[in-house]
């Protein structure tokens, strides 16, 4: 990243930051490298524009959304997330069709609208999801698509740190919290859905996503 990426946060992005930073940190690899399943499900038919990836972590989503030929801001708190993102498309060729963003989100506000806006898991103590996916919403431009993905809190991990329930959400909540409805939005993907997974020492394990797909049809 250049220093021009680098936004000034609210009180707390320390905080959000050294916390995730030292997640991070902690392992060489935190997540699988793959996409989301549940993005490439939804995503795979749109046509490609520019896309936000919010809380995009080590950039798997980004890689494969730059992959389908979108242009991608990617998003998140962590320097250390975004900096193994950075090489992992510089491997992969993509590093032209991807701009990294350092940025808590608590301090943030959409500069511009995209054609898909993706939330993946954005599930966070410190940052509440209404806030976080209200800002999401905001982002997507008209005819744009908003696509998001959480865990369900009745299909959540056996591992980590998975014990705030305030931090999860079904497709339900969000699509009540955010408005997700006519006129301003058409409701297409409402969803949970069960998806086997591995966890970080090899456990095997049946985890349920809350899925939200919606197209916006007017501006707020
Ligand atoms: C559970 S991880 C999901 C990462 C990625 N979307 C994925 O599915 O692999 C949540 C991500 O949100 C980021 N995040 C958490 N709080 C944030 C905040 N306040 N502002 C920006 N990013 C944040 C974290 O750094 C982390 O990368």
């Amino acid at each position: 990243m250049t220093e021009h990426q680098h936004h000034a946060g609210g009180s707390d992005e320390g905080t959000a930051a050294q916390l995730w930073d030292e997640r991070y940190a902690s392992r060489p690899k935190v997540w699988s490298g793959l996409p989301n399943p549940q993005l490439v499900a939804e995503a795979s038919g749109l046509t490609p524009g520019h896309a936000l990836d919010l809380g995009c972590g080590e950039g798997a989503d980004a890689i494969w959304l730059a992959s389908q030929g979108w242009s991608v801001t990617a998003l998140d708190v962590s320097a250390v997330a975004l900096e193994r993102a950075a090489a992992h498309a510089s491997e992969t060729g993509v590093s032209e069709n991807i701009e990294w963003v350092q940025q808590d989100l608590a301090a943030w506000v959409p500069e511009r609208q995209y054609d898909l806006v993706s939330a993946q898991f954005l599930h966070s103590t410190l940052l509440p999801w209404q806030q976080a996916l209200s800002l999401a919403a905001a982002a997507v431009r008209t005819g744009g698509t908003l696509i998001i993905v959480g865990h369900h809190p009745e299909g959540l991990p056996t591992w980590g740190n998975h014990h705030s329930a305030e931090k999860y959400f079904t497709a339900e909540e969000v699509a009540r919290e955010l408005g997700i409805e006519a006129p301003e939005w058409q409701l297409d993907v409402l969803d949970s859905r069960l998806r086997s997974a591995t966890g970080p020492d090899g456990e095997p394990a049946e985890l349920t996503d809350a899925v939200l797909r919606a197209t916006r049809l007017a501006a707020h």
